[in-house]
């Protein structure tokens, strides 16, 4: 039966880590799969999961199944992180809330909630986005429509043909909208152009669908969180997809969550026992040990300061990367501007390359980056970042 099944390339993303692997060039630099480095080039664990993960090996007593919608105080940690505490959808009940298998499993558990509200429904994405949304949401039967976001000559987002092309989108329609660090192009929303989104949903009726996997990259914890804690005040219904694995670092672990606001708390209740036949049908549970480590962090004062200071670290060495760069191909490619990468947030920015000078990148020099010139800043180090302007000089003088 699988002779009809031809071999596939690798992962657009992910089959650059194996062909960076496979280099021999010690002066290689990896700048394609999403991931934090620090500056001896590791993806380290952090200190705070560490000690979550010492106290939890102690405690666990059983291997047992945990509850179907995850790891007993996950959910409340993601509720409390996602919109703040004293958020007023918590106080009336109106979110559900299951841990999931990564930010992946929660953007599928959603598409599959999605099918069963309203089959066939269509998402709107941005151009560009994360170029696994398409498989994720489309395989699960739903139709993905764009809408401009990003403006590649001018390096910066396009909110004028953004918010011209939502106007059409009818009522019961998702928008699918990064909640911050936008994946691939850094460019976010600002705090009044969320407002200005939001009323816009309210006028026509659509349902934001936000991806949150860089909370604490941008901003900060609280700021990175503005679009989605505003837009669940204003409207009467938010999904909101959250991944832990970057700010947790937990990667690996496939920790997640999808929180889905309601119109009330009876929607939320009915909302709750659908994401968990959702997810029964797929994969029956979520695996514990992510969220568990998320919860026990989240439980303890100690451990949530010290994982928001290596977090509020992380932030840092990512925008001194950023300044670094541009200061140095300031310096190599004089006649162009890169200034936006310091402007913009997150892990990525693109280069504005052509897929040809991408593919010389990484043949003259092993600098490894997505196809449409969308670098990590954060697989960046410091005593890298001449090495690697000076490559992006030669490649542009062609
Ligand atoms: C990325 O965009 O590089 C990350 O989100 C990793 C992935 O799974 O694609």
């Amino acid at each position: 039966m699988f002779e009809s099944l031809p071999k596939l390339p690798n992962d657009p993303i992910l089959g650059l880590s194996i062909a960076f692997r496979d280099d021999p060039n010690p002066e290689k630099v990896d700048l394609g799969v999403g991931v934090y480095r620090d500056a001896s080039g590791n993806t380290p664990v952090m200190a705070a999961v560490h000690e979550a993960e010492a106290q939890l090996l102690k405690a666990e007593i059983t291997k047992a199944y945990t509850a179907p919608a995850g790891y007993p105080g996950a959910n409340e940690a993601v509720q409390e992180l996602a919109f703040g505490p004293e958020h007023p959808a918590l106080a009336a009940g109106r979110v559900a809330s299951v841990q999931t298998p990564g930010g992946c499993g929660a953007l599928r558990l959603a598409a599959e909630l999605i099918q069963r509200a309203r089959k066939g429904a269509r998402v709107w994405v941005s151009t560009p986005t994360w170029a696994n949304h398409v498989p994720l949401l489309g395989s699960a039967g739903l139709e993905l429509k764009e809408y401009p976001y990003y403006d590649f000559e001018r390096h910066a987002l396009d909110f004028d043909g953004m918010m011209a092309a939502l106007a059409q989108v009818p009522a019961g329609d998702l928008v699918l909208l990064h909640a911050a660090c936008h994946n691939p192009c850094g460019a976010d929303l600002t705090e009044a152009q969320w407002r200005q989104v939001t009323e816009l949903a309210s006028e026509r009726g659509f349902v934001p669908f936000i991806d949150m996997a860089y909370q604490g990259f941008g901003e900060g914890l609280d700021a990175d969180a503005f679009g989605p804690r505003w837009m669940a005040e204003q409207l009467p219904e938010v999904l909101v997809a959250v991944s832990f694995s970057k700010n947790f670092g937990l990667y690996r672990e496939r920790a997640g969550a999808l929180a889905v606001v309601g119109a009330d708390s009876a929607r939320a209740e009915a909302v709750q026992s659908q994401l968990l036949s959702v997810a029964r049908g797929l994969y029956s549970m979520p695996p514990a040990h992510g969220s568990a480590l998320v919860a026990g962090i989240w439980a303890s004062n100690e451990l949530r300061q010290r994982w928001q200071s290596e977090l509020s670290e992380m932030r840092g060495r990512i925008q001194t990367l950023r300044e670094a760069l541009v200061g140095s191909l300031a310096a190599t490619v004089p006649g162009q501007d890169f200034g936006f990468i310091a402007r913009e947030r997150g892990m990525f920015s693109f280069l504005g390359l052509t897929e040809a000078q991408v593919g010389q990148l990484k043949d003259r020099y092993s600098i490894y980056m997505t196809d449409n010139s969308r670098i990590n800043v954060a697989g960046l180090n410091l005593d890298k970042v001449d090495y690697v302007s000076r490559a992006i000089a030669e490649v542009l003088r062609g």
